[in-house]
């Protein structure tokens, strides 16, 4: 069974992702690196590392016996990092989203082409429990063509725009709500094996925080997309809407309609989802509830070290076996680019007045 030693840059998040790693049988932490020593030192802690194979230069890491290089850093040096650990001769697991630029998610794409190398876009939300369900469903033919979707990702963080003590600006103060678009639109793309042709955005604009000036304070941003295969999709997308769950945390919701039926998730994870398929339901009968939970029931107890239900389970399996197998795996350079360059423009849209924007064609 091959082996593969991982490195980690950025080990907040990260610290989520390498720990679903590390649960994996050809995985050995290897090498992590960070700019902030002590939060370094602390994940090299848990992991047993000595201080040689915990580095706060970056070119040191990547001059580490690593084969896979994880990357979770602020979105700005994703494509930076991503493209050198390529040069370098690592595959790359890095988060979401790929880019802040349309030309840097083609840079991705150039240098996966020049050294061969795997790259997929840690999009874990694809991998939730219910999306794998759906896809099931989907993939059979059950729910027809899909002209519709909708996807929500609302999610309040205005203590991660600003520090609530200092008032420091934090990095992700510059971006705009729909830039952010990879757990919304992400699992629709992936259910739906479509891309997007053309986006426009729309925005109430700052009516809670009118004082700010940055875009990621707009109260919302909606997106619409046109899709190669002719359907719509909605997209919202804020990072200050007060909309509190008990218990904390923030909703994610998703509905797609064919034309032989369709699939909703719940609006809080006490509630249930809905589902009518034609093959199996009739208009009297109506819709069921259905359970749509991020964890997969059957999954052993190590499956939830990623943070997010199952989802970095699956994903971190999915991209080994993409390694071992040699495929190109789900969020690829090219379908990273897919999902993030719609958000992009629908922000420059809703920038605009609304107007309709060309997605480009991104392929290898
Ligand atoms: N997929 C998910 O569910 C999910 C959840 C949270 C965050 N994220 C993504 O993870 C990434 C990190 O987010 P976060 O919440 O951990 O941010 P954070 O600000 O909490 O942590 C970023 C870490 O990266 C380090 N860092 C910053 N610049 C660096 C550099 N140039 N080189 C090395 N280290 C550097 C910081 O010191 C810090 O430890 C972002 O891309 C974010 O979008 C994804």
């Amino acid at each position: 069974m091959k082996k593969y030693n991982v490195g980690l840059v950025g080990v907040r998040r990260g610290g989520g992702l390498v720990r679903a790693m590390a649960a994996h049988p050809q995985c050995t932490i290897r090498a992590l690196c960070d700019v902030d020593p002590v939060a370094l030192t602390d994940l090299g802690a848990h992991f047993k590392l000595p201080d040689r194979q915990l580095h706060t230069d970056f070119d040191d890491f990547l001059a580490s016996d690593i084969d896979v290089a994880v990357i979770a850093t602020p979105i700005e040096f994703h494509a930076r990092q991503s493209i050198a650990a390529m040069q370098s001769g690592k595959h790359v697991l890095c988060e979401q989203t790929a880019a802040y630029t349309v030309d840097d998610c083609q840079q991705i794409i150039e240098s996966v082409k020049r050294t061969g190398k795997t790259y997929m876009m840690a999009e874990n939300y694809s991998f939730y429990h219910c999306v794998l369900e759906w896809k099931k469903i989907i993939d059979a033919g059950r729910l027809g063509k899909i002209y519709h979707a909708e996807g929500e990702y609302i999610h309040e963080i205005v203590d991660l725009l600003v520090d609530p003590e200092t008032g420091e600006r934090k990095w992700r103060y510059p971006r705009a709500p729909i830039w952010y678009c990879g757990h919304s639109l992400g699992p629709l793309l992936f259910l739906m094996g479509d891309r997007v042709v053309k986006a426009t955005g729309v925005t109430p604009g700052r009516n809670m925080y009118p004082d700010r000036d940055s875009v990621s304070f707009l109260d919302m941003e909606t997106g619409l997309f046109l899709t190669e295969k002719g359907a719509v999709i909605k997209i919202l997308s804020s990072q200050t809407v007060k909309r509190y769950r008990k218990g904390g945390g923030y909703l994610t919701w998703y509905s797609l309609y064919g034309t032989r039926g369709f699939v909703e998730s719940g609006r809080d994870p006490t509630d249930q989802g809905l589902e009518w398929l034609e093959d199996t339901d009739t208009p009297r009968g109506g819709a069921r509830h259905v359970p749509t939970p991020f964890s997969d029931p059957d999954a052993p107890a190590e499956a939830k070290l990623g943070g997010h239900g199952t989802g970095e389970y699956h994903m971190v399996r999915h991209f080994i076996e993409a390694l071992n197998q040699g495929f190109r795996p789900a969020f690829n350079a090219v379908q990273a680019a897919e999902v993030t360059v719609p958000g992009l423009l629908a922000h420059e849209s809703a920038m605009q007045g609304g107007v309709w924007i060309d997605v480009p064609r991104f392929g290898w």
